[in-house]
């Protein structure tokens, strides 16, 4: 099949390079120019593992290429993909333009049948929106066809998640269209879920927000944890064996992160609101995310009481490993409250960067805790736990405590080479 990608983002490059190793042919588009010329460099500009050698593999053979042409790419392909980002705008409403401007040169260049695959995140009703606004501008309702059908890949590994879906949602008023996309994903062997174009979009912010809940309660357990003494790894442990329950995203942490959980439990709850539908539990559930660092940092200060004169070390800076991705990540939002506090805040990421007048960013792991007063550790990075020098760390670093942000580390261990450990619910 002859595929279009409008986007080239984490969704974009992995859906084409995958659909391209499928044995499709597929052409990415994307507006900025330089992104599309590294791409023709064989350089991927994210840190996605496997990526680059994939798209490095299908641009050899020649069924992946990349352009800026929009127009032309819409016209010589009859599968087009909209896989633009929706972010939301400062007053948290979803900035659509993207996806609005790519709905232009839809109208502006079908001049022959098209199948419009929407991938991005889009609020519950914009497939339908969009449907109606081809429609209102000129486009034969004959030459189109719209199908929503939402990504559920995560950063770090993408190419894994496509590749092994545990199921393809297609959202669809025409029923032929189920065909269409399962010989899109020939070789994947899934469940296919189809519905209407609105529960397809819902199915996606369902899936983000009951991913999100299931982290915010085990992290409000883990409150209620320390205040009782119990270790919230044991209670994670005994929930997970529950079959109902299950043993994913239940480890407490200093708060999830990233481009859609923060930004997708946002619009759900904006999409709810809309309908007179009070979303008490999605309330709940970010309440919990954005007070959970505020919480420990009350933690800290129990062992560091002034933390104007601190310096704080910070592991990890991006919003979960196996990405250089820092949108949301919870150690923005820690470098944030710790300047408040006027601390001095330097740290290490094995890739990602941080560019923030409040924070020195060091390329060394036992540099970035000199003179430390504390060392809180926020992404899980496997170097931040295995095979650690400790004995340089504590060498290193001026006071003793560690704030384990995401429950990595053996308090006893900790205990052993003389650090202060203070969990997320253990200590
Ligand atoms: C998430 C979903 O997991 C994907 O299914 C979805 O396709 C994607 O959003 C999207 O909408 O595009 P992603 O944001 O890449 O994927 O990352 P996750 O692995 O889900 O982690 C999100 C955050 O939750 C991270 O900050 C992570 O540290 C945190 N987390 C995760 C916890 O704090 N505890 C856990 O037990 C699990």
């Amino acid at each position: 099949m002859n595929v279009c990608i409008i986007g080239s983002g984490y969704v974009g490059l992995t859906t084409g390079a995958v659909l391209a190793q499928l044995g499709h042919h597929v052409t990415c588009v994307d507006l900025d120019q330089n992104k599309v010329k590294t791409l023709n460099d064989g350089k991927v500009p994210i840190y996605e593992p496997g990526l680059e050698e994939l798209i490095q593999e299908n641009a050899k053979k020649g069924t992946l290429s990349f352009t800026t042409e929009v127009q032309k790419a819409i016209q010589q392909n009859e599968i087009i993909m909209i896989a633009v980002g929706t972010p939301l705008r400062p007053d948290q409403t979803t900035d659509l333009s993207y996806v609005e401007s790519v709905i232009e040169d839809l109208a502006n260049s079908i001049n022959s049948y098209k199948i419009i695959i929407t991938k991005s995140t889009v609020p519950v009703g914009t497939n339908e929106w969009m449907n109606r606004t081809l429609i209102q501008k000129g486009v034969r309702p004959d030459l189109f066809d719209l199908v929503s059908n939402p990504e559920f890949l995560k950063e770090g590994t993408a190419i894994k998640d496509m590749l092994n879906p545990d199921k393809i949602v297609v959202g669809t008023t025409n029923e032929k269209m189920v065909d269409t996309v399962k010989q899109l994903y020939k070789g994947l062997d899934t469940l296919y879920i189809v519905t209407n174009l609105n529960g397809a979009e819902l199915i996606k912010y369902a899936s983000n927000a009951f991913l999100a809940t299931k982290i915010s309660f085990i992290n409000e357990l883990a409150r209620i944890s320390d205040a009782f003494d119990v270790d919230i790894k044991t209670i994670s442990k005994a929930l997970g064996t529950d079959p109902r329950i299950g043993p994913h995203f239940l480890n407490a942490g200093i708060g999830y992160g990233g481009s859609c959980f923060p930004k997708d439990l946002t619009t759900l709850t904006f999409s709810a609101i809309s309908k007179q539908v009070v979303p008490y539990l999605l309330h709940a559930v970010q309440k919990v995310n954005d007070t959970q660092v505020d919480y420990y940092l009350e933690k800290l200060q129990d062992s560091i009481p002034d933390l104007s004169t601190a310096r704080i070390a910070l592991w990890g800076l991006a919003f979960k490993p196996g990405t250089d991705d820092t949108r949301h990540s919870p150690a923005i939002r820690l470098l944030e409250r710790l300047s408040e506090h006027k601390c001095e805040v330097q740290g290490y990421d094995p890739v990602a960067v941080l560019n923030h007048p409040s924070f020195r960013q060091l390329d060394d792991l036992y540099e970035s805790v000199k003179n430390c007063d504390a060392l809180i550790l926020v992404t899980e990075w496997e170097e931040f736990h295995q095979n650690v020098d400790w004995n340089k760390v504590k060498q290193n670093m001026k006071g003793s405590v560690i704030l384990d942000g995401r429950n990595v580390l053996d308090p006893e261990v900790a205990h052993q080479y003389g650090f202060q450990y203070l969990g997320v619910g253990r200590h």
